[in-house]
């Protein structure tokens, strides 16, 4: 395949960055999108330019890093991680655009990488229990209704990339936050902190600069596990109860 590339370039969070065209004469359809742009780099590097700087680790669908927009969808045209897209996806002679997550609270570090602190700094304001670890509980020590197990699964499944972000018009993310409210308070071992979770993690969310949300459902569109949008119905649900009781 022959591609021509529109990479949005950008030395530093101080610089102003630029998209940059680049083509590529001999894409196999069988690679990721991810290696498609290491291919990218090899000749980058091999002509003695600076390679495009890209977040990326398992490589397959689980760390949640290697988040960027392409042709303005979050994670591109599949509805998955852009280390799961294939260059199938996309038909010989294509022009495809490639840019970092587009919202404040996540700044562009260099080029396609974005700092998503602001995630962390959510998760560290509740999204946590504090029952002992430990040893692997015998399953049998606390039994758990199945439609609460599988719940709390379905919203465990968030791998924190940042696509509901990228995605909503309003920045906002609530589905993220929603995720983590909604699998900590779906478990037994969630409910001593239920409470201040929902209120302190949704602080942090709004004192990062996250928008918030007008169900608009842009989020859970690009989402690449399904989280669904009713986990943000469980967290106003929560929100009000616990208000209601003086948090
Ligand atoms: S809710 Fe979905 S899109 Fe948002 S951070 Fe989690 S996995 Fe990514
Ligand atoms: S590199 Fe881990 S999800 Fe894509």
């Amino acid at each position: 395949m022959r591609i021509t590339l529109k990479v949005w370039r950008q030395k530093n969070a101080a610089t102003p960055g630029r998209m940059v065209d680049y083509r590529l004469d001999d894409v196999s359809e069988d690679m990721s999108f991810l290696e498609m742009l290491d291919v990218l780099n090899e000749s980058l590097i091999a002509a003695g330019e600076e390679p495009v700087a890209f977040d990326h680790d398992c490589r397959e669908g689980i760390c949640g890093m290697c988040g960027v927009m392409i042709d303005g969808i979050a994670h591109g045209p599949e509805m998955t991680t852009t280390c799961q897209l294939h260059m199938r996806s996309f038909a010989d002679g294509d022009t495809i655009t490639v840019e970092p997550w587009r919202a404040d609270p996540f700044p562009v570090i260099k080029d396609l990488v974005v700092n998503r602190g602001a995630f962390d700094r959510i998760i560290a304001a509740g999204g946590y229990i504090s029952a002992n670890t430990g040893a692997a509980p015998d399953a049998h020590a606390m039994p758990v209704p199945k439609a609460d197990a599988d719940r709390a699964f379905e919203a465990a499944a968030c791998i924190s990339c940042g696509a509901c972000v990228a995605a909503c018009p309003n920045g906002s993310a609530m589905l993220f936050t929603a995720a983590k409210v909604t699998h900590l308070g779906s478990l037994p071992q969630g409910q001593p902190e239920r409470d201040d979770r929902v209120v302190n993690m949704l602080h942090q969310h709004d004192v990062e600069g996250f928008g918030g949300c007008t169900n608009i459902g842009e989020c859970t569109a690009v989402c690449p596990v399904g989280i669904p949008l009713d986990t943000i119905s469980q967290l106003n649900f929560d929100l009000r109860h616990a208000l209601g009781r003086g948090h």
